[in-house]
């Protein structure tokens, strides 16, 4: 089988990091076709750097890191350094990157692989805000039914939010990209915050990335270890909340990950709920399921497979 052809779209981000270092372990499985960064968790020069920081971290300064969109569609951009430090890197001390930035802007990166590759060839892996992705379908609407999947990291249900008591980060930072997205009619595996906080790195599971002794897994042991205290102070978990990640482990284990074919809508008018991603996952509505929205995983398997792939870099 060959591997499976992807793009992902970053806003590093520790667990940004994880999920693109993970998918870089694991080449007979995932082609990473190009990293499309985006301002999010950081302004969009710094997530910029930390994906080529990430890239030359795995070795792989061959993979294309293109920079997109600086600000959200319609709002201003909303940056959460309280969470990744002033880099968006924090913990470990990482060289500054010597490897270039690609030539072209994300978004027509994006456009051009969906139009050289047949349809249904590339999934799309977005791990921050939406708006790259939204710019690209609105720029080119033929590029919607060639898309194989969006396996995405955003929103919440149960969990509420962990940036306004109703929105994730990721969609609060760009709703009407988000928006677009969830109405494309592409097909959409949704990672919320109600699956990705049971992904969380305990101290043993902190221990066996040290434990791997390699740049790789001293790293991350480091990144985890910083970005955890935000989640900490705020929800008393157990650990850091390896959100990204789960978008990269459900494509190479689905069955890691348990969720439901539901309705999902965008809140784009209230600000008291803005960004808010309605969940029917009782299916009280008569709306049309639109995704498939994950709640539940593995995460015994979910750390197994993160660490021995993060060990063969
Ligand atoms: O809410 C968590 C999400 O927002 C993660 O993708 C994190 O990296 C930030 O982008
Ligand atoms: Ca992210």
């Amino acid at each position: 089988m060959p591997p499976r052809k992807i793009i992902i779209d970053t806003d590093p981000g520790q667990d940004d990091a994880v999920a693109i270092l993970l998918a870089l372990a694991c080449p007979d499985e995932l082609e990473v076709l190009g990293l499309t960064c985006v301002a999010g968790n950081v302004p969009l020069d710094l997530t910029s750097k930390n994906a080529r920081i990430v890239c030359e971290l795995a070795g792989r300064t061959d993979v294309k890191v293109f920079a997109g969109c600086d600000r959200p569609l319609g709002r201003e951009l909303v940056t959460a350094e309280h969470v990744h430090g002033k880099t968006g890197l924090d913990g470990p001390n990482l060289p500054d990157p010597t490897m270039p930035l690609a030539e072209g802007h994300a978004v027509d990166f994006i456009i051009e692989q969906l139009r050289e590759y047949a349809p249904g060839t590339i999934t799309l892996c977005p791990l921050g805000p939406l708006t790259n992705i939204a710019t690209a379908l609105q720029k080119a609407p033929d590029i919607a039914r060639r898309v194989a999947k969006i396996v995405l990291m955003g929103g919440g249900y149960f969990e509420g939010g962990n940036i306004t008591p109703t929105a994730e980060f990721n969609i609060y930072v760009d709703p009407q990209a988000a928006d677009i997205v969830f109405k494309s009619g592409i097909p959409i595996v949704v990672m919320p915050l109600d699956v990705t906080h049971k992904a969380l790195v305990t101290k043993p599971r902190n221990d066996a990335f040290r434990a791997l002794n390699t740049p790789v897994g001293i790293a991350v042991a480091q990144m985890t270890d910083f970005f955890e205290r935000f989640d900490k102070e705020k929800y008393g978990s157990a650990g850091a909340p390896l959100h990204d990640p789960c978008v990269t482990a459900y494509l190479l284990k689905p069955e890691l990950f348990t969720g439901r074919h539901i309705n999902v809508e965008i809140e784009v008018q209230s600000e008291l709920t803005m960004g808010m991603t309605v969940a029917d996952w009782w299916g009280v509505t008569d709306r049309e399921p639109n995704a498939t929205f994950i709640g539940d995983l593995d995460a015994d398997g979910f750390f197994d497979l993160l660490t021995e792939r993060l060990g063969r870099l």
